[in-house]
């Protein structure tokens, strides 16, 4: 996996003091390149950002991606050759309590970030939006969804993200196409690793409880999703945008995530967390009556982006629960952060699929 493209590159990253978006930092900045950084303040701690060491390697500024005159200036003043839009409203459960928010941030964020691309100054040479594989109507068949299936998610949160993609779909064919600029969006799976503090989300439970010294709770321990390691997705959409930028035919609609023998349920990760912690953890079932719907299978089919850009994932799910826990121990004992995500990386690199 060769990052050699992005040296000395001028990248403008939204959403970068999240989970993914600080893992992509380390990348980045492992590979050279010139980041700018826009996204609301990182979270009160423990959040990533923080952790990953990650200041004075990027240029960080604090935005609001509906605020569109504080991200045009933000862009402007970037003049990023590669866009990658990650930030979002990212929780199903926060999007049913605030869905009016949720949709101005992903689907207005998306609009004034495309704007921006629309009427930049200096040119940019590629454009990837990060969706979600929740994009698709979900018939809750075995059958891993393709990129031509039709978007259309059922709650707020899912929904947002086939706003955005469709809006992404318009730009396209309306501004960007006819000027052969390359932009894609990438729908990928549930990621996990180390470092990500989120609410509602089944590693950062498993991670609180293995601290606490408590059993986990797990709400849905039937459902089947597309879990993955975070680097599987950050290093697919630095591959995407790279090789798009030197071959503007190669942009399209992507999903991105793991084997079949890798898509377990969420009841199969958390009994991987247990072994992998140790220490006698253990989890409970706590199935919520009249909790808000959540698909309970959801897979995709990953064929194109193998056969298109010879992407395929690199950890099993066993690998990538490994890793989470190998990170989570180093920052629990006081460790480097930043060394154990650049050891990470590396590892990442240079290894090949088991
Ligand atoms: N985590 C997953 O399992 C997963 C799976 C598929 C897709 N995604 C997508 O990947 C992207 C990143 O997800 P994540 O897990 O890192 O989420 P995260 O919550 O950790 O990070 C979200 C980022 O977006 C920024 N943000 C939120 N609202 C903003 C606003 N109004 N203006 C500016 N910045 C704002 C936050 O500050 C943060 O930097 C999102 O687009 C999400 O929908 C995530």
């Amino acid at each position: 996996m060769d990052l050699s493209f992005y040296r000395g590159k001028r990248v403008f990253l939204t959403g970068h003091t999240g989970f993914k978006g600080s893992w992509m930092c380390r990348v980045l900045a492992l590979a050279g390149a010139d980041v700018t950084g826009y996204s609301l303040p990182a979270p009160t701690d423990p959040n990533l950002f923080s952790l990953a060491g990650l200041e004075g390697h990027i240029h960080s500024v604090t935005g609001d991606v509906r605020d569109r005159d504080a991200l045009q200036k933000a862009f402007d003043e970037a003049r990023p050759e590669v866009v990658l839009h990650l930030a979002a409203q990212p929780l199903v459960r926060m999007a049913y309590v605030c869905p009016a928010e949720t949709y101005e941030t992903n689907v207005m964020g998306t609009v004034n970030l495309l704007e921006c691309v629309r009427t930049a100054k200096s040119p940019v040479q590629s454009v990837v939006n990060i969706t979600t594989d929740k994009v698709y109507l979900n018939r809750e068949w075995c059958w891993g969804y393709r990129e031509d299936d039709p978007l259309d998610g059922y709650d707020p949160y899912s929904n947002s993200k086939s706003c955005s993609d469709l809006v992404t779909h318009s730009y396209c064919s309306s501004f960007f196409d006819k000027e052969g600029l390359p932009v894609s969006t990438a729908r990928a799976g549930n990621v996990i690793g180390g470092g990500d503090f989120a609410r509602d989300r089944i590693i950062p439970d498993c991670v609180r409880a293995a601290v606490d010294k408590r059993p986990i709770v797990v709400r849905n321990p039937h459902s089947t999703r597309p879990y993955q390691h975070v680097l599987e997705p950050v290093i697919a959409y630095l591959l995407l945008a790279a090789c798009q930028a030197q071959e503007p035919g190669l942009a399209g609609w992507y999903n991105v995530g793991p084997d079949d023998c890798d898509c377990v349920t969420t009841g199969e990760l958390v009994n991987l967390f247990c072994s992998a912690w140790g220490e006698g953890l253990t989890w409970e079932n706590h199935a919520e009556k009249n909790a808000p719907h959540e698909a309970n299978f959801l897979k995709l089919d990953c064929s194109k982006i193998k056969s298109t850009l010879g992407w395929s994932p690199r950890w099993h799910i066993s690998d990538a629960i490994a890793k989470t826990v190998e990170w989570t121990k180093v920052w629990q004992s006081g460790g480097s952060v930043p060394a154990v995500m650049d050891k990470q990386i590396q590892e990442y690199l240079g290894g090949h699929r088991a």
